[in-house]
């Protein structure tokens, strides 16, 4: 992972960026005006990979200018996927017309740069027969695993063999439709079973399937390529596979994780921002959760208006889930407010094993955070008899001070420059390049909200 930060500019796909790996931050201000968001990152990338299947061009539309569309763009390239920028702003056009094989080693340049690659299993076993996954990234937040992503590859019919390099798959026949039931509702795997049985021949039951939002809209994107896909009550989906599927032509879904930092950021700055495009129904617990903290919001049509309410914050008791509940994803800002509530907050991360590492920055500014190993505050969860600490205690309110920190994750990164903004005196942090993978002209918006800070390299 690259440790630059790309400045961009809002002129569309391809806009001029400079490399930017340190800034310093002068805290104490609160951050007020108007952002807009994108579409979601969790669903544009892999929203790309659909368009591998259709035989017509795909048409994106909000595309964000984010590192991981860049990746992905690289990668559907190398299969021979054409890429375009359209006529508006983030519309992105792909010529899915002449797939092929790319070689290993041209794949493996692009290790480590994104989790994305796994999702191409599915798409080029039907095109090309073969596929090949090489060593795979993301951010460092648990071990991460791609079990479940290939035994449902396996149970499709594919044959995996595990190379030095990575993993080679193939399809000796036409991939068949196939009973999953998964341990843990995956997003990614359910994003790998969708994309692999809509062509595939007969019927694909998937029991346990994640239901996140970002998930409704590749069904529906699938859909308008022809997929014959239902969700069944109790986290079931079902698919028919069908013979072909055509482009398609789509307005991604806003990016709510997005939405929910500069909520966050707004709270614990004391400040007042409006998110354009943030959408109340994808949002309604984290609503609920910013409300509960005293956290202040009017709900327009056109997005959110996320403030500090001039009195003192309170403390809550949050467990993080799959969706409907609480998102992983959301925690890491928000801490940064309870920081600042009266009282005793618990975090309870029951998603990812090792998602607190970006608190050591926040207890080095100032914050009182201590972590458990035990499932505090809510219910036992999969990681609690083991050596997790997967529970946050923040006491508050706690006045934070400018630090030296090193961004470890994209999350965790938003959540020190957060605290970086809020805190009295000046930050220096590095490693800021993670926040281009996940949001889209981070510098401008800084500016835009009337942040006060340097780029020093
Ligand atoms: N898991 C396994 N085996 C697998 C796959 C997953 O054990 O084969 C476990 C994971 O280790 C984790 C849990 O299942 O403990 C959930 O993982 P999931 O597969 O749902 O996550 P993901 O698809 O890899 C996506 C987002 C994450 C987001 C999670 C949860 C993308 C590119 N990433 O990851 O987003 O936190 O779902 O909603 O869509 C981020 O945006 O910063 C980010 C990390």
């Amino acid at each position: 992972m690259s440790g630059m930060i790309y400045q961009q500019e809002a002129t569309g796909l391809s806009s001029p960026r400079r490399h930017v790996d340190r800034m310093r931050i002068n805290g104490g201000k609160a951050l007020s005006g108007r952002i807009e968001l994108k579409g979601a990152k969790n669903l544009v990338t892999k929203a790309m990979v659909a368009s591998l299947l259709g035989d017509g061009v795909s048409v994106l539309r909000d595309v964000p200018d984010i590192s991981d569309v860049e990746v992905v763009s690289g990668l559907l390239e190398l299969h021979g996927v054409s890429i375009t920028a359209g006529t508006e702003p983030g519309e992105m056009i792909l010529d899915p017309s002449r797939v092929e094989l790319a070689h290993m080693a041209e794949i493996n340049a692009y290790a480590g740069d994104s989790r994305i690659p796994i999702l191409f299993c599915g798409p080029l076993l039907h095109r090309l027969g073969e596929a090949f996954i090489p060593d795979l990234g993301g951010c460092r937040i648990g071990s991460r695993p791609i079990d479940f992503h290939l035994d449902a590859l396996r149970n499709f019919g594919a044959r995996v063999e595990k190379l030095p390099e990575g993993i080679r798959m193939t399809a000796p026949e036409r991939l068949h439709g196939a009973k999953i039931e998964l341990k843990y509702p995956s997003v990614g795997t359910t994003e790998q079973v969708l994309l692999t049985a809509v062509r595939a021949e007969g019927t694909t039951e998937l029991k346990g399937a994640a239901i996140e939002p970002e998930i409704m809209d590749l069904i529906a994107i699938l859909q308008k390529m022809g997929a014959i896909i239902s969700v069944d009550t109790d986290r079931v989906i079902r698919i028919e596979g069908v013979d072909r599927l055509s482009g398609y032509s789509h307005r991604a879904l806003f990016d709510r994780n997005e939405a929910a930092s500069w909520a966050a950021a707004a709270l614990a700055t004391e400040g007042d921002i409006f998110v354009g495009g943030a959408l109340q129904k994808d949002m309604t617990t984290f609503l609920n959760v910013y409300r509960k903290v005293g956290g202040a919001f009017d709900i327009a049509d056109d997005g959110i208006r996320f403030y500090h309410p001039g009195h003192a914050l309170k403390s809550v008791v949050i467990e993080t889930d799959v969706h409907p509940g609480f998102m992983t994803d959301w925690q890491q800002p928000l801490v940064v407010a309870l920081t600042r509530a009266e009282g005793i907050s618990i975090v309870h991360e029951t998603v990812y094993e090792n998602r607190f590492g970006f608190t050591d920055a926040l207890v080095k500014m100032g914050a009182q955070i201590q972590l458990y190993r035990e499932c505090l505050g809510g219910h036992p969860c999969r990681f609690g008899q083991r050596n997790f600490q997967h529970s946050a205690v923040i006491s508050g309110p706690t006045e934070l001070h400018g630090a030296d920190v090193v961004v470890p994750d994209l999350r965790g990164g938003f959540s020190h420059f957060v605290a970086a903004l809020a805190a009295e005196g000046t930050s220096n942090i590095s490693n800021v390049g993670i926040i281009s993978r996940g949001y889209e002209h981070f510098i401008g918006k800084l500016d835009q909200l009337g942040a006060d800070f340097d780029v020093t390299a």
